[in-house]
């Protein structure tokens, strides 16, 4: 569907964010394991992540980035609501995207947000889709609210422990992940700032690259079985690495031509954060400065479905997006999936 077509807009009014104030530098994981700063920062941009204690779950930073959302939008006046109870209250659907939810199967992470922050109004469902699932999150939660007058308010939020997944004698994945939490309010308008094209893809045929097997139907736990190594992703690190940089590519190139934009015309374009050198190979292909991209991954690593929300919250914090610049979200991620949002803010 072009901009033109559209009758209401999707407008992010309030963007949060959450991480664990326990920061793990490259140089304290070298104690423990056989890798060094040198390495991983050449390789991958990385310089520290956030770990959550064990205390903290996945709806822990879910609630505390919903939290700073809606507050962002009481204090910029985006909303007649003076407090974060009452506009909680406005909220008609909780969208959390994760790959390490909660509980296992159920009930969905989305459902303790929802109690957490009072949204007694609000439908409640989890996207489980790893690092795209903030963008197919976005859409989701655009098409439940342009399906019904009734709803007009969606928290989409992305949110991972994944700390508490990772093998952390394996020194190929463990570096890589940061646990943290981004929100953003979207309300339905008639404004034409907001969402104006998403488009979502995957290649199930890429499974196996990135998957955590144990625990699900496929491989379930048995009575009487000893845990050697608890559950845990396993990638083909080469393979994600590969389809990553074809999948920006791409997702900018066609977001573009369905909007007969130029890259000239988006101010900054804000990758998920998975590796700097994803995001330098896909510039060189585009032939775009490398400064368009929004890059923070040397602070957070790579914190999956939570990446994106958490970049626009320091940008939109930090005052770099002005009203009616254009932006480009870009996820990409295990399935393998792929994902991309074009953003008036
Ligand atoms: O959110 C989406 C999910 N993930 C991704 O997007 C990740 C995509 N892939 C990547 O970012 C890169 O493939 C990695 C950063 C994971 C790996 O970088 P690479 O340049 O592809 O390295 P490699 O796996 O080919 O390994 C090269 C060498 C190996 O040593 P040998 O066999 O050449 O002696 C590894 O054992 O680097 C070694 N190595 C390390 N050395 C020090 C792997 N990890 C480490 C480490 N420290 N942490």
């Amino acid at each position: 569907m072009s901009k033109k077509e559209y009758t209401v807009g999707f407008e992010i009014i309030g963007t949060g964010k959450a991480v664990p104030p326990k920061r793990v530098t490259n140089d304290e994981l070298a104690k423990t394991l056989d890798t060094n700063d040198e390495w991983i920062r050449s390789h991958t941009g990385i310089g520290a992540r956030h770990i959550a204690d064990d205390h903290i779950a996945c709806s822990d930073l879910a609630v505390e980035a919903a939290r700073n959302a809606l507050s962002w939008a009481i204090e910029r006046q985006a909303c007649a609501e003076k407090t974060i109870e009452e506009l909680a209250l406005t909220v008609d659907m909780v969208i959390v995207g994760s790959s390490t939810t909660d509980y296992f199967c159920c009930p969905a992470t989305a459902c303790i947000v929802q109690n957490a922050i009072g949204a007694k109004n609000a439908g409640a469902m989890d996207v489980v889709n790893a690092c795209s699932s903030f963008i197919y999150g976005l859409e989701t939660g655009a098409g439940l609210l342009s399906v019904s007058n009734d709803r007009r308010r969606a928290l989409v939020i992305g949110a991972e422990v994944l700390s508490r997944f990772v093998d952390w004698t394996d020194r190929g994945t463990c570096v890589l992940f940061g646990d943290g939490a981004g929100a953003v309010l979207l309300e339905k308008t008639n404004s034409p700032r907001g969402i104006s094209r998403t488009i979502l893809g995957a290649d199930g045929s890429g499974a196996g690259d990135l998957i955590m097997k144990q625990g699900g139907s496929r491989y379930p736990f048995k009575k009487g079985d000893t845990v050697v190594t608890p559950p845990h992703m396993e990638m083909n690190g080469r393979a994600v690495y590969n389809f990553a940089v074809g999948a920006v590519t791409e997702t900018i190139t066609t977001l573009l031509k369905a909007e007969n934009l130029a890259i000239e015309d988006v101010a900054l374009i804000v990758p998920h954060q998975a590796n700097a050198r994803i995001v330098q190979a896909a510039a060189k292909r585009l032939n775009v400065p490398e400064g368009r991209f929004f890059l923070n991954i040397e602070e957070y690593a790579n914190t999956s479905s939570a990446s994106i929300p958490i970049a626009l919250d320091e940008l939109n914090r930090s005052g770099a997006l002005r009203t009616g610049d254009l932006i480009l979200c870009v996820a990409f991620g295990a399935g393998l999936t792929y994902g991309g949002s074009l953003i008036r803010w």
